[in-house]
C-alpha cells in the first residue's frame, strides 16, 4: 500500500490563489513519480472568507492544520481588510497556537540570476530563525503620547528553553562536514544575546561532530553579501533571522523564488509558504512567479519524509530556470501556469 499524506492547502488571497494551484500540480506529479498518495483538502480561508463570516478562518482552524501531515499556504492580505486583521486572523495565530518555533528559510542561488556574477561560487545555505520569542513578543508600550516626555520601550524575551530548542534544531540540520553559524550581537546586547551565546555553547557540546562558530549579526550581513558561499546553516533570533533571510532572498534574484517553512519538529506540524505576500499589484493577471510556492512544496516533501521527491522538485525548478523560462519578475514572459507546467514536465520525467 502506498503511503498517503494528508495535506491541508490554504491558497489565501491575491497571487496566493494563483501560485498555490501550481505547487499542488507539482506535488501531484511528485506523488505519481515517487509512488505515494496525497489526500488534499483545500480551505477557503482568507479575505473573501472574512467578508462572508467576519473572520479569516474558523475558530478551530489551527486544529485542521495540526491534524494534517503538512500544510501548504499561499499568502494573505487584501486592500479591503486591514493587514493586522488578515495576518493575525490567520497565519500568525496558527504559528502561535501550534508553537511553530522553527522558521526555515533555505537560500540557493541560480546561475545568472540575482546580483552575483554568473561565475561566482553557488550559494546554498539555510537560515533557521526563532519564530516564537525574542524581539517579537510584543512587550512594551508608549507613555505620555504627544508630549515632550513621550517615551517608548520594547522588551525582548529570551528563554533558555526557547534558545536551546532552536539552536539544537539548527545543529541537527547541518549536513556532514557543514558549518553552523550562531548569529548574535552579544557585545552590544550582553544580557539577552549573552544568554543565547551561553546556551549555544552548551548545545554545541551535545553535537561534538559539528563545526560551529559565533558571529555578530553585522558581520554576518557583510559576509552574506561578500562571501555567502562560506555559510551552510545559520541560526538567529526572530528579528535577526527576519532581516537576514530577506537579505538572503535578495541574493536569489526575486522575492518570487524564495520558500519558507514554519514548523514544530517535536509535534511534527509544519506550514510551508512562499515568503512573498498576496501582491495585489499583479494579482489575477496570470503573471506571478509560482517558483517560491513550488520550492515551498519541495520543503513540504522533505518534511513528510519524501526527501528524494523534494530534491527532484528543486532540481526541476533549477533546470526550468536554466532553460531560460522566466516570469515578468525575472524579466521574462512566461505565465504562472506555463512556469508550473515546465516544472511538472521535468518532475514527471518528460522531455524538458
Ligand atoms: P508582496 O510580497 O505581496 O509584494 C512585494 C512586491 O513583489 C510587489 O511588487 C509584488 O508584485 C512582487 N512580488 C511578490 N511576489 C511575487 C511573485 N511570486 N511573482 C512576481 N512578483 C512578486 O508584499 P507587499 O506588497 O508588501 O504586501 C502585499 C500584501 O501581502 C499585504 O496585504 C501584506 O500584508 C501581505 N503579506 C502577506 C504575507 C504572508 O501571507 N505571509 C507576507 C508578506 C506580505
Ligand atoms: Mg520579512
Amino acid at each position: 500500500m502506498a503511503t498517503t499524506y494528508r495535506i491541508c492547502v490554504i491558497p489565501g488571497d491575491g497571487i496566493g490563489q494563483e501560485v498555490t494551484p501550481q505547487a499542488v500540480r507539482v506535488l501531484e506529479a511528485a506523488a505519481r513519480r515517487h509512488g505515494f498518495r496525497l489526500d488534499l483538502r483545500t480551505e477557503p480561508w482568507g479575505s473573501a472568507y472574512y467578508a462572508e463570516h467576519g473572520r479569516m478562518m474558523p475558530e478551530d482552524g489551527h486544529r485542521t492544520v495540526a491534524a494534517a501531515d503538512a500544510t501548504l499556504f499561499g499568502a494573505v492580505g487584501s486592500p479591503e481588510v486591514p493587514d493586522t486583521v488578515s495576518a493575525w486572523g490567520l497565519i500568525l495565530t496558527i504559528r502561535q497556537k501550534l508553537d511553530l518555533y522553527v522558521n526555515l528559510r533555505p537560500i540557493r542561488s541560480y546561475p545568472g540570476l540575482g546580483p552575483r556574477p554568473a561565475d561566482a561560487p553557488p550559494v546554498e545555505l539555510v537560515i533557521v530563525r526563532e519564530n516564537t520569542e525574542g524581539e517579537y513578543v510584543g512587550l512594551g508600550g508608549r507613555l505620555f503620547a504627544g508630549t515632550e516626555r513621550e517615551t517608548a520601550s520594547h522588551t525582548s524575551v529570551f528563554t533558555r528553553a526557547g534558545i536551546d530548542r532552536i539552536v539544537d534544531y539548527a545543529f541537527r540540520s547541518v549536513l556532514a562536514g557543514g558549518l553552523l553559524t550562531s548569529v548574535t550581537k552579544s557585545n552590544a546586547l550582553p544580557h539577552t544575546m549573552g544568554l543565547w551565546d551561553d546556551v549555544a555553547a552548551e548545545v554545541a557540546g551535545r553535537h561534538p561532530d559539528v563545526r560551529w562558530e559565533r558571529m555578530h549579526v553585522d558581520a554576518v550581513a557583510y559576509q552574506l553579501v561578500r562571501a555567502p558561499e562560506r555559510f551552510d546553516v545559520l541560526v538567529a533570533s526572530n528579528l535577526f533571522g527576519d532581516i537576514l533571510s530577506d537579505l538572503g532572498a535578495g541574493l536569489q534574484g526575486s522575492l518570487g523564488l524564495a520558500a519558507s517553512g514554519n514548523l514544530n519538529p517535536d509535534t511534527h506540524v509544519g506550514i510551508f509558504e512562499p515568503i512573498h505576500g498576496s501582491a495585489p499589484d499583479i494579482a489575477f493577471r496570470g503573471i506571478a512567479n509560482p517558483l517560491g510556492a513550488i520550492n515551498s512544496a519541495a520543503l513540504l516533501l522533505d518534511f513528510v519524509g519524501e526527501a528524494a521527491a523534494g530534491e527532484q522538485v528543486r532540481s526541476a525548478v533549477a533546470d526550468t530556470l536554466a532553460a531560460g523560462a522566466a516570469t515578468a519578475d525575472l524579466g521574462g514572459r512566461c505565465t504562472t501556469a506555463e512556469m508550473g507546467e515546465q516544472v511538472v514536465r521535468r518532475v514527471s520525467g518528460g522531455a524538458p
